[in-house]
């Protein structure tokens, strides 16, 4: 279900099955059993809006390739063109793999209707500090040549080290108030 538009802003967290996107909201809020998370890709199944008091709502999608590319991209669009109040989209990306033709497709989406977003990459735990910082060069240097409405800082967090987050919560702050 998707609440009406209502005047608090929105920040939504989308990428592929199994990314980390219901953990990174358990991490932001720093409660670990709001949101329901499992190894098993396709967990989450529909869009879910986790208020933090009335100055901001956190939305958590299904993952890319549990719904047929088409239903997920109508889904998701309808919701994300319709929406006021939503000031940033994180399209969270795995830096061990780098970003995949269904990434690049959702933000060619959104480069088409001009709606903004911002890069994150997750489970920064799984790499070494070499491997992520040019797993990140690379990921920066194809946004660059490739991305239209991105913004420009690619992020990087751990849900389960929690690195990352503070970074995190703070560009989330800056772009609520957008
Ligand atoms: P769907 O709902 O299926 O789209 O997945 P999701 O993107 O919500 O992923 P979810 O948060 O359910 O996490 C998927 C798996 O990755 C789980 O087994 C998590 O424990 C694991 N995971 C999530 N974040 C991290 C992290 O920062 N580090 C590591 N090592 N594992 C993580
Ligand atoms: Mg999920």
């Amino acid at each position: 279900m998707i609440p009406e538009n209502t005047a608090i802003p929105e920040v939504v967290f989308i990428g592929r099955s199994n990314i980390g996107k219901s953990s990174l909201i358990n991490g932001l809020v720093n409660r670990n059993g709001l949101v329901k998370t499992s190894s098993k890709p396709g967990h989450t199944r529909m869009m879910n809006f986790f208020k933090i008091g009335d100055k901001l709502s956190l939305v958590d999608m299904p993952g890319y390739g549990w719904k047929s590319r088409d239903e997920w991209g109508d889904m998701i669009l309808s919701y994300l063109q319709n929406r006021k109040n939503l000031r940033r989209i994180y399209i969270l990306v795995d830096p061990s793999h780098g970003l995949k033709d269904s990434d690049l497709q959702i933000m060619k989406l959104l480069d088409g209707s001009g709606l903004s977003y911002q890069v994150v990459l997750t489970k920064m735990d799984r790499l070494s500090r070499t491997k992520y910082g040019s797993s990140k060069a690379e990921i920066e240097a194809q946004l660059v040549k490739d991305a239209i409405c991105c913004f420009p800082m690619v992020l990087g967090v751990s849900s389960r080290t929690r690195d990352g987050l503070d970074e995190l919560r703070a560009a989330i702050v800056k772009a609520s108030q957008l």
